[in-house]
């Protein structure tokens, strides 16, 4: 999905819904495409995972975080704020 011309991936852990900026911070791989269990997504592209609920990474090679963004869900929208930061929740 695409906001503010940056596109996003979103992921739904146990009901909580999740922004990072798509594209992973590693190489030119898209982590919506991505395998997704748990609270965790590998690249595509080099196995890296993130942790999609504060965008922490959290294997090699992966040496930079993904940007999270901060998500709101009313009445079955979702509202995402790219410009501002997601506060840590796990
Ligand atoms: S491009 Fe994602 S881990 Fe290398």
């Amino acid at each position: 999905m695409e906001v503010d011309c940056r596109k996003l991936a979103l992921f739904n852990v146990d009901g909580n819904v999740y922004a990072l900026d798509d594209l992973c911070t590693h190489g030119h791989a898209r982590l919506s495409e991505g395998e997704f269990e748990g609270h965790e997504v590998e690249c595509p592209l080099h196995a890296g995972v993130f942790d999609v609920r504060t965008g922490r990474a959290v294997c090699a090679p992966l040496t930079r975080d993904a940007r999270c963004h901060a998500v709101k869900v009313e009445r079955g929208d979702v509202f995402i704020a790219t410009g501002i930061a997601a506060e840590p929740r796990p």
